[in-house]
C-alpha cells in the first residue's frame, strides 16, 4: 500500500490520541494515562512527519534529529528537575516556545516569498502573518509571565504611566502594520516583515506588563490559547492537518480555561486586559491591630471536638508539600467522627486545578472536595475552618473594600465558620501582595510555622488525645 496511506493513518490516529488523551485529563484518576496517550499521539505524528517523502528536497535528517536530541534532552532534564510549585512557570515557558516556533516557521515562509523562492496565495499570506504576530506576542508575553510568576520581575518594574493607553496604541499599530504588509503582497520585503515581528514582540511584553497580581491566572490561560492558535496557523501554512487539529485543541482548551478563570475572578476578559486589576496593589494598613495566636494543643482540642471542619488549602500547601500529612490529620479527625471537607477555590495555588492535583496525590477522596459555592454553604455551619497556606482566596476585602485590588473576586467566606485557624509562616501577604483583614478578626487564630511541620505536630497531638 502507498506510503501516503500509512502516513495519513498515523496522523488520524495521532489526532484520536490527542482527543482521547484530553478527555482522560478531565479527571485526576485518569489524567496520567491521558498525558501518556497524548504524548504517544505526538510521538506518532513526529514519526509520520519524518517519514513523509519530500519532493525535490532532502529531509535534512541530521539537522532534525540533532535539534530533537538537544531540545528533547533540555525538556527531559527540565521536567524532571522542576518543583511542583514551579510548574506554572514551566508551562509559561512551553507556551512561549510554542509561539517562538510559529514565528520562525512564518518568517522562513515569508522570506521564501520575498526572495522569490515560493508563491503564496492571499489566504496563505494572511495565515503566515497571523502565525508571525500571534506567535511573537505569545513568546514575549509568556516569557514575561514566567519572570513574574517566578518573582524575578515585579509588576511595578515593567509598568509605565498610562500603560494601558500605550498598549491600545501599540495594538492598533501592530494590526495596521499587519494589514499593510499583507497588502504589499510579495513586494513587502523581509525588512518590513522583520519590523512587524519586532513590533509584535514588543507588544507581547507590553501587553502582559501591567497585568499582575490576582489576574495572572487569566493571562496565563489566554497565552496558552494563543500558543495553540499560533500552532494551528503554522499548520495551515504547511497544510498539516495534525498540526491544525493539535493547535485548535490547545487553542480551544485555553479559551475555555480563560472563560472559566474570568468567571472565577468575576471579571470580563476586556476588564482584565485593560482594567488593570492591580499588580502589587495597596496593602490595606491594619493600624496597630494585633493578631491572636493559638497553641498547638488548643488547636488540636478545637479540631478533635468539632463536628465539622473545612480545610482550605492554598499555595502554601504546595510550597510546604504538606498534602500527605494534611490527609493524615483528616484521617485522625474522621476516625473521631468529625465531618471533614475541603474548600477548593478555582485560583488557589498557581495553576488551574493545583489543589485538586495535590490532594489527589495524597488520596483525598474526591467527594470531600467542595467547589467555591458548596464550600461557602458548608462554611456557614462549620465549627472550624483551617486555612492551610491560603491567603488571597480567603481575603474578605474582596467583598468589603472597593479600593482593594481584588475587590469583586469571589472568595471562600471562611470567616462565617465559628472558628478560623490560619496556618502560615509569617504575616507576609499572598500573591496579590495585599494585607488580609481575616487575620485580625475576632474568631481567627494564627498558628505560625511551616504547614508541613505544624500539621505533623498537630497529628501527633491528635494521636495522643
Ligand atoms: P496566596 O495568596 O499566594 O498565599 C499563599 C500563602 O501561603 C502566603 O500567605 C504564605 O504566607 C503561605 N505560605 C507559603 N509557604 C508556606 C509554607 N511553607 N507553610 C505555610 N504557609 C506558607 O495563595 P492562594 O490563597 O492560594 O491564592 C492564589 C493567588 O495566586 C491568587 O492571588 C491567584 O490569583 C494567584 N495565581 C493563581 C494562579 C492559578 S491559575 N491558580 C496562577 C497565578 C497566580 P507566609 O509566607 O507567611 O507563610
Amino acid at each position: 500500500m502507498a506510503i501516503a496511506f500509512w502516513i495519513n493513518l498515523a496522523f488520524l490516529l495521532a489526532v484520536v490520541f490527542f482527543v482521547w488523551g484530553l478527555r482522560l485529563l478531565s479527571s485526576p484518576d485518569t489524567a496520567r494515562k491521558g498525558n501518556i496517550l497524548a504524548a504517544a499521539g505526538m510521538g506518532l505524528a513526529i514519526l509520520a512527519t519524518l517519514t513523509m517523502p519530500m519532493e525535490g528536497a532532502s529531509n535534512n535528517y541530521a539537522w532534525i534529529l540533532g535539534g530533537m536530541a538537544v531540545g528533547g534532552a533540555i525538556g527531559w532534564v527540565a521536567s524532571r528537575k522542576v518543583a511542583m510549585t514551579a510548574m506554572p512557570q514551566m508551562v509559561s515557558i512551553f507556551n512561549g516556545l510554542g509561539g517562538a516556533t510559529a514565528v520562525v516557521l512564518a518568517m522562513v515562509e515569508l522570506m521564501n516569498l520575498y526572495n522569490g523562492d515560493s508563491h503564496m496565495e492571499g489566504g496563505q499570506l494572511a495565515i503566515s502573518l497571523a502565525a508571525l504576530v500571534i506567535g511573537a506576542v505569545t513568546f514575549t508575553g509568556s516569557m514575561l509571565a514566567y519572570l513574574k510568576l517566578d518573582g524575578k520581575v515585579k509588576d511595578k518594574h515593567v509598568t509605565l504611566p498610562y500603560h494601558q493607553a500605550l498598549n491600545i496604541l501599540m495594538l492598533i499599530a501592530t494590526l495596521a502594520l499587519t494589514v499593510w504588509v499583507y497588502l504589499q503582497g510579495s513586494g513587502a520585503g523581509t525588512n518590513l516583515a522583520l519590523g512587524l515581528m519586532v513590533l509584535s514582540l514588543v507588544y507581547g511584553f507590553s501587553f502582559v506588563a501591567p497585568i499582575g497580581g490576582a489576574d495572572m491566572p487569566v493571562v496565563i490561560s489566554l497565552l496558552n490559547s494563543f500558543s495553540g492558535l499560533s500552532a494551528a496557523a503554522a499548520g495551515f501554512i504547511y497544510g498539516s492537518q495534525v498540526m491544525i487539529v493539535g493547535g485548535i485543541l490547545v487553542g480551544a482548551a485555553g479559551t475555555i480555561l480563560t472563560v472559566l478563570m474570568c468567571e472565577a475572578m468575576n471579571r470580563s476578559l476586556l476588564n482584565v486586559l485593560i482594567g488593570g486589576f492591580g499588580g502589587g496593589g495597596s496593602a490595606a494598613a491594619q493600624g496597630d491591630q494585633t493578631v491572636r495566636e493559638v497553641s498547638l494543643t488548643d488547636a488540636a482540642i478545637m479540631l478533635y471536638y468539632a463536628q465539622s471542619v473545612v480545610f482550605v488549602p492554598g499555595y502554601g500547601l504546595a510550597v510546604a508539600q504538606a498534602q500527605k500529612v494534611l490527609k493524615e490529620v483528616d484521617d485522625l479527625l474522621s476516625a473521631n467522627g468529625v465531618d471533614v471537607k475541603y474548600g477548593i477555590h478555582p485560583v488557589a495555588g498557581r495553576m488551574p486545578g493545583h489543589m485538586n492535583v495535590l490532594l489527589a496525590e495524597a488520596d483525598v477522596p474526591y467527594p470531600k472536595l467542595l467547589d467555591l459555592d458548596e464550600a461557602n454553604e458548608a462554611l456557614k455551619s462549620a465549627d472550624v475552618a483551617v486555612i492551610v497556606g491560603a491567603n488571597d482566596v480567603v481575603n474578605p476585602s474582596a467583598e468589603t473594600d472597593p479600593g482593594s485590588p481584588i475587590y469583586g473576586m469571589p472568595v471562600l467566606r471562611v470567616w462565617e465558620a465559628k472558628n478560623v485557624i490560619v496556618l502560615k509562616r509569617s504575616m507576609n501577604p499572598g500573591y496579590a501582595g495585599i494585607q488580609n483583614p481575616l487575620f485580625f478578626m475576632d474568631n481567627t487564630r494564627m498558628l505560625f510555622g511551616d504547614a508541613k511541620k505544624t500539621l505533623t505536630e498537630l497529628a501527633t497531638e491528635l494521636k495522643n488525645m
